[in-house]
């Protein structure tokens, strides 16, 4: 048996690389301690818990859904997005929910890339926007994300020739894993970018509501003119602690909504209803009250990580938003190096930055994701630790 060949592009999947090895340690009787996925511990509200428990009892639910989802699930959006944002949407035309961002994320490749198009793709990213253009027979022109830049990709410095060629940009802010943060100029100059090669925008924006220290990220579809040009993902996941349910969406420009879901009604049957009824309800009834106070759980944790990282001689920003501190190796240390000397030494998992891409490298990436007691654990291990000048040899 043969497999196809564009398999061979596309490397195992990062977290299920980590967690193979946080399994094989685990096996040899280490208490490992994961900053690595960015994955909330903390449960998902009770009043959405009930709203799943109440419609799974109604048998409707339990046939196909449409791909589409349900018209009182795509107005919930719409909703959403006009409070929080005060963008309008059609929610016939401009909305359509998806089996978590994840998905629309990588189908959406194909409704944009013919085989050899480009797609313009930050680095370090989120792997999925390279995977599903490589999916799709496209090629990733990968722009850096430099820290001197305020992690912002340098548009101008986007060869002309690539541009012509470029059917999308991928943008995500607040930014995985750098916790760069997008400016109303940066929009501005992304939807005249785009205008000015005929290329669409995706905008990845699931931690526009895990903000700190009384930021609030804007959405791109605020910019003018972005919705003829782009559309926007979103996702419960990272809001209300529902990672686990599947549930996302994609708003914005109507022809690539209506693109997007046209291949979504053909290769998947849309999302469980009862799933659906938890979004309309944690979209609609859960309080900012209640947002702000699991945002300040997070940045609790942000705050002791990025002391002890300071502590233990690691250059890091506070991130204003996202689940992520994104810390500098010291000179000498490749990121790889640096998380098999804490996974070896001390039972500590962070993501090394070169699985972000090439410009990730020197950095590793610590998710804020941890309970409380294990941060705590965690960080017990590192407090006083000093790395050493080099890395040992393996
Ligand atoms: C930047 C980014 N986009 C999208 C996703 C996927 O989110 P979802 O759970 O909605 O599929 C993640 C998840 O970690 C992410 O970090």
């Amino acid at each position: 048996m043969e497999l196809a060949s564009r398999l061979d592009k596309i490397p195992p999947y990062l977290f299920f690389e980590i967690s193979r090895k946080i399994q094989e340690k685990r096996k040899q009787g280490v208490d490992v301690i994961s900053f690595g996925i960015g994955d909330p511990d903390i449960p998902t509200p009770r009043h959405i818990i009930d709203e799943l428990t109440r419609t799974a009892q109604d048998p409707p639910n339990h046939r196909y859904p449409e791909s589409d989802g349900l018209p009182e699930t795509r107005k919930a959006i719409a909703d959403w997005y006009k409070r929080r944002f005060q963008v309008e949407l059609d929610p016939n035309k401009e909305v359509v929910p998806l089996i978590g961002a994840k998905e629309g994320i990588g189908h959406v490749a194909l409704c944009l890339i013919d085989p050899g198009d480009v797609a313009i793709v930050p680095d370090p990213g989120y792997p999925v926007y390279s995977v599903g253009t490589w999916f799709a027979g496209g090629e990733c022109h990968f722009v850096a994300l430099e820290q001197s830049r305020g992690f912002l990709p340098d548009l101008a410095g986007i060869p002309e020739s690539i541009a012509k060629r470029a059917k999308v940009l991928w943008i995500n802010y607040p930014n995985n894993p750098t916790g760069g943060l997008a400016t109303e100029a940066f929009f501005k100059d992304v939807v005249a970018f785009a205008k000015k090669h005929d290329l669409a925008v995706c905008h990845d924006a699931p931690y526009s509501e895990v903000t700190f220290d009384g930021y609030r990220a804007p959405s791109f579809l605020q910019t003018p003119g972005a919705i003829d040009v782009g559309i926007e993902f979103h996702s419960v996941s990272k809001t209300y602690n529902m990672t686990g349910w599947r549930f996302g969406m994609a708003v914005g420009n109507a022809k690539l909504i209506e693109a997007l879901t046209r291949v979504k009604s053909n290769l998947d049957s849309g999302i469980p209803q009862a799933i659906q009824y938890m979004a309309i309800e944690a979209l609609s009834k859960t309080s900012d009250e209640w947002v702000a106070a699991n945002n300040e759980i997070y940045r609790k944790r942000r705050d002791r990580v990025v002391s002890v990282l300071r502590d233990m001689g690691l250059t890091v920003n506070s991130p204003k938003a996202g689940l992520y501190v994104w810390a500098k190796c010291p000179e000498g240390w490749t990121s790889a190096a640096l998380a098999a000397e804490l996974l070896d030494k001390h039972g500590v998992v962070v993501t090394p930055g070169r699985g972000y891409g090439a410009h990730g490298e020197g950095y590793v990436r610590l998710s804020l994701t941890t309970p409380d007691a294990r941060v705590e654990e965690g960080l017990k291990r590192l407090q006083g630790w000093r790395i050493p000048a080099a890395p040992p040899a393996r």
